[in-house]
């Protein structure tokens, strides 16, 4: 595990370099992508550097981490939204090759394929992550297995709680389901970076990455990834 402290923006920027790097060494990559208000800055740095030529979308693969139950990719708070507006819109990526789990008329099976979608496509050369309060990545919830590939999650309180904030603070609003990559599919990846950002992280973090690994702190078992960088600002990583 490495890890990285900076200021957020500094942050965003080393994150962005990982990728300018990537894209440059490998045009045709597949990235794993994620949502949530961490990744917003990266996104910005991402399409500054598209705008300035220094790295191209236009042969890259994308998947995303995840997907409300119940939201088509035109509401505003669904998470195809999310990344149409913070990045595919904005920089050179073809559409057809962006993908985001589907968050209506899904069986477990049709859930279940997006493994073997992303398997075909070669997996993920590089996962974006960042972690929920109650340690979940993507929206693989505490005491969630480990072993599980792309399925059905009921939200924890927790987590609809502090999501609620994009629901114009209605809790009620907020979908009580996602589609989640499971933590294996994420182990899969054959490099993960996650992104921590203020305070309000701080003690998750530090449970996480220095404390046991178990299903109880689903981003514990980044302890165990081969290539897992960290890059959190000074907040974040305060309680290491
Ligand atoms: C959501 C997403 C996660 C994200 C988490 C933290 O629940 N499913 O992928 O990491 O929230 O969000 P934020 O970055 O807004 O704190």
């Amino acid at each position: 595990m490495k890890i990285i402290r900076d200021t957020q923006r500094n942050c965003a920027r080393m994150a962005a370099e990982e990728y300018r790097k990537l894209l440059n060494e490998n045009p045709h990559c597949v990235l794993g992508l994620a949502t949530g208000s961490t990744p917003e800055m990266l996104y910005e740095e991402l399409v500054a550097l598209c705008k300035a030529g220094k790295l191209s979308f236009k042969d890259v693969t994308t998947y995303n981490l995840d997907e409300y139950v119940g939201l088509d990719g035109s509401h505003p708070q669904s998470y195809r939204y999310f990344m149409d507006s913070h990045l595919f819109n904005l920089v050179d990526i073809d559409k057809t090759r962006t993908h985001v789990p589907c968050g209506i008329g899904v069986t477990d099976e049709m859930a279940a394929h997006y493994d073997d979608e992303i398997k075909q496509a070669g997996g993920v050369d590089l996962q974006l992550l960042g972690i929920g309060h109650d340690g979940h990545i993507g929206f693989n919830e505490p005491h969630d297995a480990f072993d599980l590939g792309t399925h059905c999650v009921d939200l924890a309180q927790e987590t609809i709680e502090a999501n609620k904030r994009f629901f114009d603070g209605n809790e009620d609003l907020v979908p009580k389901q996602a589609y989640t990559m499971g933590i294996k599919t994420i182990m899969q990846a054959r490099k993960v970076l996650m992104v921590a950002n203020g305070k309000g992280k701080a003690d998750i973090v530090k449970k996480a990455f220095f404390g046991p690994v178990t299903p109880e702190v689903p981003a514990s078992i980044l302890q165990m990834h081969p290539d897992f960088i960290l890059v959190g600002d000074e907040e974040a990583l305060s309680e290491i």
